[in-house]
């Protein structure tokens, strides 16, 4: 574990902001994503919810702060993995980019098979491993995103609105996978612009509006009793920029 990680944290950030060409994306801000906890980011389109989680990935560079967590990757395993808001499929088969993305990490290739079959059949696809999974629907493509993460077995899972443009039933669907996956004690945090999801979902919840952090806080506090006026907009549907 890197030293400067709380005992109680997967991730813990400190002072963290991000620009483009100048333009303060991210305004400085500090948080602790608690260990086998769902943490939601919530806020209204633009808040900076995407830009946060592929931050706290590491797949951009913070101008200030620092991010906290843990990256020592087992032989065959991610300490952090990340689903995407737009699922981004391999021009190959379902199965295919299971095994792809198991060889990328070092998984040895006696074990690649038997590895893309466990994760094929937890989440339902291994029906569909033949298939080009480009072809797959949406939800289907989402659900392979997430199947492909879990097989990289990761103790921090990073997932950017997992459900957005999918049906009532697939995003339940999506729902169930994500409370077997906090139940088998894997940290959770995701982005949702929807409030219901994140009332049924959230342990915790980080509020952005407009690049900044207004709260953060458990979510049964934040939905009941929010602190700021524009928690309680965004709360009562009134959108907030
Ligand atoms: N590469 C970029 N260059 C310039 N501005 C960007 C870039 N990426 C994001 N932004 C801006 O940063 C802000 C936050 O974007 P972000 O994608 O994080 O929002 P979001 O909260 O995820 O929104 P949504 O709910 O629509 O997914 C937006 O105003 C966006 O226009
Ligand atoms: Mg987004």
């Amino acid at each position: 574990m890197p030293d400067n990680l709380p005992p109680d944290a997967a991730l813990a950030v400190t002072d963290l902001s991000f620009a483009i060409d100048g333009i303060r994306l991210i305004h400085p801000m500090g948080f602790k994503v608690r260990r086998g906890r769902r943490l939601v980011v919530l806020g209204p389109n633009g808040a900076g919810k995407s830009l946060l989680l592929r931050l706290c990935h590491g797949l951009l560079r913070p101008d200030t702060g620092q991010i906290h967590r843990n990256d020592h990757h087992p032989a065959g395993r991610r300490a952090h993995a990340m689903v995407f808001q737009t699922p981004v499929m391999l021009r190959r088969s379902v199965f295919d980019n299971v095994t792809h993305a198991l060889a990328a990490i070092g998984v040895p290739v006696a074990q690649l098979k038997s590895r893309a079959v466990e994760a094929l059949n937890r989440f339902g696809l291994i029906g569909l491993a033949d298939r080009p999974a480009r072809w797959l629907s949406g939800g289907e493509q989402q659900r392979l995103a997430i199947a492909r993460a879990w097989a990289l077995r990761p103790e921090l899972l990073f997932l950017d609105e997992p459900s957005a443009a999918l049906d009532p039933s697939a995003t339940r669907s999506i729902e169930a996978m994500l409370g077997d996956l906090h139940a088998e004690g894997v940290t959770l945090m995701m982005s949702t612009h929807d409030l219901s999801q994140a009332r049924r979902l959230a342990d915790d919840v980080l509020f952005l509006a407009s690049g900044s952090l207004v709260e953060a806080g458990e979510a049964q506090r934040f939905f009941n009793d929010p602190q700021t006026a524009q928690a309680r907009a965004f709360i009562a549907g009134d959108l907030v920029w």
